[in-house]
C-alpha cells in the first residue's frame, strides 16, 4: 500500500494537538503539520515556554518538546500543508448547532464542510482524507460529494477514524488505546492508515469496518459511557433517601463481570465537550429517521444529568436553611474533570448558575482554569450581565482564599490536591456550621467530621 510521508491535520484543538503529537513521536519518519485558522492557538503551540501550550494534558509537554521542529510543525498556512500532504486528518470542532434547523440538537457541520471545500480547491494529487472529528453517521457521503464535485479531478479516499481519547489521560489513551477504529471503502487507503497505527498498536487492536459503522460507533460509545454515569447518578438519588451508599452499590454491581467496574462513579453530573453534544446528535439523527422511541430513550440520559446538577445545587440551598442570598460559597474546581484545563459543559457552570439565581456569592479556585475562562463560561449562558457575573463571582489563586469566611464549600472537580489541604485551617477560617458538599465523593468523611465539618456527599 501507499506509504505516507507527510500528514496534515486541520484543527489544533484538544484532539488534533495531542493525537498528532503522539503520531509524530511514534513515527519519526512521517512529517506532520497541524494547521488551524486560529493564529493565537498556533502561536501558543509554538511557544518556547511549554507551560503556554493551549492544551494541558499530563505528558504532552514532553512529547511536544521532543517532536516539535523535528517532524511536528504547527502552522496557519493551511493551503501549503494540504498541498504537501498524502493524508489529511480533519479534526475541527463539530459543536451543537445554535441556530436554524436542529438548533440545540444537531451537530454543526459548517467547519467540516469548509475543510472539504478547501482540500478540494487546493489538492493537485490524490489524497486520503480522514474524519477524526466526531460526525453524524453518513457524513462521509457528504464529504465525498463535495470533494468529488469541487476538486481538480484528483482521487479522494475517505476514511473514518474516530478518536476515543479522554481528556486528562489523552497521552496514555493514545499510546495504549483499547482499540483503533478505521472505517472505509478503499482497501489501499485503509491499509495506509492501519500501517501508521501499527507502528505502536498491536494489529489485534486495530479494527476495520465499513464507513457507517465507524461513524456510528463513536456516537454510540459516548452514549453508552454517559448512560452509565446517568444510571449510577439516578441510583445516587435513591441512596440519599434510603441509607444505601452509592459507592457500595457501585462496587457490588461492578464486580459482576457482565457489568464491569469502570465508569460507575456517582458525581455532580458529567460534563465535557463530547457526551451531551454527541447524545443530542444521536437523538436528532434517530428522530430524523422517524425513530421516536430510540430518540427518547437516549434523551433521558441528558435529562437525568440535568436533574443531577440541579439536585446538587438544590441540596446546598436547602441545607443552608433555604437561603444562600448574600452567602459566600467556595467552589473547589471548575474543570469538567481533573487533570485538564477544559471547562466545556462542566457541571460547575450550571451549579454556579443555579446558586447565582439565588443571589449567592461564589469564590472559585481551580488549579488549571483561568479567571478569564470562568467568566467567559458564565457570560456564555446569558443568564445575567457580564458586570453582574464579575460582581457575584470571584476567582482566586489559593484554596484558602476561596474558603475563608465561606458558609459552604462545594467540590466540583476531583483534583487530587484537594485531598491534602490543611482542612483544620480551612475549617477554622469558615463561617459555622462549616458545610462541605462533595460533588465528587473525593474527601474523607471521617477526617472532615472529626474536624466538625457538616459533610454531604452525593449518594450517601
Ligand atoms: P477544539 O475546539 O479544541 O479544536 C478544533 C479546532 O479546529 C479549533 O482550534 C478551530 O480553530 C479549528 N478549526 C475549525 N474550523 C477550521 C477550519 N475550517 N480550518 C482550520 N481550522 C479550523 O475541538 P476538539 O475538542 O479538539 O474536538 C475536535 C473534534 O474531535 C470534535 O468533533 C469532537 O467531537 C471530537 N472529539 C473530541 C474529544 C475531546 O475529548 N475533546 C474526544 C474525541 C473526539
Ligand atoms: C469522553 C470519552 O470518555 C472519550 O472516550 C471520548 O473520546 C470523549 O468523551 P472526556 O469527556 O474527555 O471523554 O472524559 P470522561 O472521562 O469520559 O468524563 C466525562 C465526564 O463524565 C466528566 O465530567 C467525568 O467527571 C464524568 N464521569 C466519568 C463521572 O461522573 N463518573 C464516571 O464514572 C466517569
Amino acid at each position: 500500500s501507499k506509504t505516507i510521508k507527510k500528514i496534515c491535520c486541520i484543527g489544533a484543538g484538544y484532539v488534533g494537538g495531542p493525537t498528532m503529537s503522539v503520531v509524530a513521536r511514534q513515527c519519526p519518519h512521517i512529517e506532520i503539520t497541524i494547521v488551524d485558522m486560529n493564529a493565537e492557538r498556533i502561536a501558543a503551540w509554538n511557544d518556547e515556554n511549554l507551560e503556554n501550550l493551549p492544551v494541558y494534558e499530563p505528558g504532552l509537554q514532553e512529547i511536544v518538546a521532543e517532536a516539535r521542529g523535528r517532524n511536528l510543525f504547527f502552522s496557519t498556512d493551511i493551503n501549503k500543508a494540504i498541498d504537501e500532504a498524502d493524508m489529511i486528518f480533519i479534526s475541527v470542532n463539530t459543536p451543537t448547532k445554535n441556530y436554524g434547523k436542529g438548533k440545540g440538537m444537531a451537530a454543526d457541520l459548517k467547519y467540516i464542510e469548509l475543510c472539504a471545500r478547501q482540500i478540494a480547491a487546493v489538492a493537485k494529487d490524490d489524497k486520503i482524507v480522514v474524519e477524526k472529528s466526531t460526525l453524524p453517521v453518513r457524513t462521509a457521503a457528504a464529504l465525498k460529494s463535495i470533494l468529488d464535485n469541487t476538486g481538480n479531478g484528483v482521487n479522494f479516499h475517505i476514511l473514518s477514524n474516530p478518536e476515543f481519547l479522554a481528556e486528562g489521560t489523552a497521552i496514555q489513551d493514545l499510546i495504549n488505546p483499547d482499540r483503533v477504529l478505521i472505517g472505509g471503502e478503499n482497501e489501499e487507503a485503509i491499509a495506509a492508515l492501519v500501517n501508521i497505527y501499527a507502528h505502536w498498536v498491536d494489529h489485534s487492536r486495530i479494527l476495520t469496518t465499513n464507513l457507517w459503522s465507524s461513524e456510528l460507533s463513536k456516537l454510540t460509545a459516548n452514549a453508552f459511557l454517559a448512560q452509565r454515569v446517568s444510571s449510577i447518578n439516578s441510583i445516587s438519588a435513591l441512596c440519599e433517601k434510603t441509607g444505601a451508599n452509592v459507592d457500595e452499590v457501585s462496587k457490588a454491581i461492578g464486580m459482576d463481570t457482565r457489568i464491569g467496574s469502570k465508569f460507575l462513579k456517582a458525581s455532580v453530573g458529567f460534563g465535557g465537550s463530547c457526551f451531551q453534544k454527541d447524545i443530542l446528535n444521536l437523538v436528532y439523527i434517530a428522530r430524523s429517521y422517524g425513530l421516536t422511541e430510540v430518540a427518547e430513550y437516549w434523551d433521558q440520559v441528558i435529562l437525568m444529568n440535568d436533574y443531577q446538577k440541579q439536585r446538587f445545587a438544590d441540596n446546598i440551598i436547602q441545607t443552608l436553611y433555604n437561603t444562600v442570598s448574600g452567602k459566600k460559597i467556595a467552589f473547589l474546581g471548575w474543570a469538567f474533570k481533573k487533570d485538564t484545563n477544559d471547562t466545556r459543559e462542566s457541571a460547575a457552570i450550571y451549579v454556579a448558575d443555579y446558586l447565582l439565581n439565588e443571589q449567592a456569592e461564589i469564590t472559585v479556585y481551580d488549579p488549571k482554569v483561568s479567571a478569564e475562562r470562568i467568566y467567559a463560561d458564565l457570560d456564555y449562558l446569558n443568564t445575567r450581565s457580564p458586570e453582574e457575573n464579575r460582581a457575584l463571582v470571584k476567582v482566586v489563586n489559593t484554596p484558602y482564599e476561596a474558603c475563608g469566611n465561606a458558609h459552604a464549600i462545594a467540590v466540583l472537580t476531583e483534583w487530587d490536591e484537594f485531598k491534602s489541604y490543611d482542612w483544620k485551617k480551612i475549617k477554622d477560617e469558615m463561617k459555622k456550621p462549616a458545610f462541605v458538599f462533595d460533588g465528587r465523593k473525593l474527601l474523607n468523611r471521617k477526617q472532615l467530621e472529626d474536624l466538625d465539618f457538616k459533610y454531604y456527599a452525593i449518594g450517601e
